[in-house]
């Protein structure tokens, strides 16, 4: 495109005038987000301001005389960026910045009084009051999806609001059905189970008509609740929603040939380790039936298993979100307890009660939690396959029940954003370290794939490519060295 035509694509009514000043502080977004930049030339035409010619106009002599533009959209999101990161330390109490920077050990009584003041009001509502707390939200999110709301900092804050009440909701909702003393009509649990579905799914809309704003989910990192259990399940959700969608498109644009394409070259060995009696490992073999994109009842159920899967962390909540030593029993013990609670509510899908159960299998790794084989051991069939899977990733229920494959394709991309989220974390410490994002990527192909095969790596690679497209990054071409 030309540099005199590219003035007709922009309504010159759309511009706002924005001062040098303004341009040098935000000059890193501006080049990361590729915001389009103006200048008006003298004769009143204007011309976009190349991202490699910045520089050379910023700091040009007569730079104070250029007029420069910014349409209306960009100018209000680069803003808003801007000011959280200088507010950053207002959302997330002062208190507790201090604390964890003198003893992250300190955060602890804080946040544990916090999840439970909140627990507390949901504890005491009835159903009835629960499930109007959620038909409300569903209106919320419905209204904003009628106006076109952009997720800008304060709606990402109030859908924040809204699933973490989901999830508080679902967490009193299933303790009380697990306790004898508690009468609860089965109606009432499925109603709740219904309108809580029907909750993810119009969040699973709102960001789907936003898609070009998954970029603000970043926002998610400065929201804090008080509990860093609860954050990490809101951003866990939050991010696998657009990442779900983005799997999707992948298929919807082509973009799958590549992956067919590159499969023999980039992936099969990281597979073959790990089958080796298998001698023709392909795509077929690692999806059963072929990678394909989830329908609308599997993005659904892939959702509501993101919000629910650590559920099972919340009995024990005083030791996951403190920070006594590393504890394998109470580690470990959150899935099947998630699985549990899920199940016996008898109303959710299957695939939602293992995405809690079988979230931390990393390919059967040591490391894993093995809980799959606690959970199907009992099937004949699943003893004939334990130890010699047949696929790696299946859609189907029965092949995990009879152990044929070694991973429910929710789980896997599950595991992924729950293997990011605890390195980029900065309430949680892995290994006592902060991670960027570029170097938490790092590590997750180093030692999540190159080292011992945990993560997938075709879903790793789809994911950074999510990452890159959707996230502000200091470093976005590292992101193209990490990818396999
Ligand atoms: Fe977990
Ligand atoms: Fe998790």
């Amino acid at each position: 495109m030309s540099q005199n035509n590219t003035t007709d694509i922009v309504k010159k009514s759309t511009l706002l005038q924005v001062t040098k000043d303004e341009i040098i502080q935000s000059r890193k977004l501006i080049l990361q987000l590729k915001a389009p930049l103006w200048r008006k030339k003298k004769n009143g035409q204007y011309s976009i301001v190349p991202a490699d010619k910045l520089d050379h106009f910023l700091g040009n002599r007569l730079s104070s005389e250029i007029q420069f533009y910014m349409e209306k959209d960009w100018v209000n999101r680069i803003r808003e960026k801007i000011k959280i990161k200088k507010s950053g330390s207002e959302i997330q109490s002062e208190s507790q910045e201090k604390l964890k920077k003198q003893n992250k050990a300190s955060i602890k009584p804080d946040s544990e009084q916090t999840f439970k003041k909140h627990l507390e009001i949901f504890q005491k509502m009835s159903l009835d009051e629960r499930e109007n707390y959620l038909n409300k939200d569903i209106e919320t999110i419905d209204d904003m999806i009628k106006m076109n709301k952009s997720l800008d900092l304060d709606n990402v804050k109030d859908i924040v609001k809204i699933t973490t009440k989901a999830f508080y909701i679902s967490k009193t909702t299933l303790t009380d059905n697990l306790n004898d003393n508690i009468q609860i009509p089965k109606q009432k649990i499925n109603s709740i189970i219904a309108k809580t579905t029907i909750l993810i799914d119009s969040m699973a809309n709102l960001i789907q008509q936003e898609k070009v704003s998954y970029k603000d989910l970043n926002y998610i990192e400065d929201i804090s609740t008080g509990s860093s259990t609860v954050d990490h399940m809101n951003k866990v959700l939050l991010r696998a929603i657009p990442f779900g969608i983005f799997y999707n498109e992948y298929f919807d644009k082509g973009l799958i040939a590549k992956i067919r394409a590159e499969f023999k070259n980039k992936f099969y060995n990281y597979y073959h380790q790990l089958m080796p009696y298998e001698k023709n490992i392909s795509l077929q073999t690692v999806f059963k039936n072929g990678i394909r994109r989830m329908n609308a009842l599997e993005f659904r159920d892939y959702a509501l298993g993101t919000l629910l899967h650590d559920i099972g962390k919340l009995p024990d909540i005083n030791y996951h979100d403190g920070s006594e030593g590393y504890n394998p029993r109470k580690v470990i013990s959150h899935a099947p307890v998630s699985y549990n609670m899920i199940i016996k509510s008898g109303g959710f899908p299957w695939g939602v009660a293992v995405m809690a159960a079988l979230h931390h299998e990393y390919y059967g790794h040591e490391s894993g939690y093995k809980v799959e084989k606690v959970l199907f051991r009992h099937f004949k069939k699943y003893s004939q396959h334990q130890d010699y899977k047949r696929y790696f990733i299946t859609y189907a229920e029965a092949d995990i029940k009879n152990g044929e494959a070694f991973a429910y394709f929710p789980c896997k991309m599950l595991e992924i954003i729950d293997v990011f989220d605890a390195l980029t974390d900065q309430n949680r410490r892995y290994r006592g370290k902060d991670y960027s994002i570029e170097n938490a990527l790092e590590l997750m192909r180093k030692e999540f794939i190159e080292t011992n095969l945990k993560i997938d790596p075709i879903l790793f690679n789809i994911f950074v490519e999510f990452v890159k497209e959707y996230t502000v990054l200091n470093d976005p071409g590292k992101l193209d060295t990490i990818m396999i």
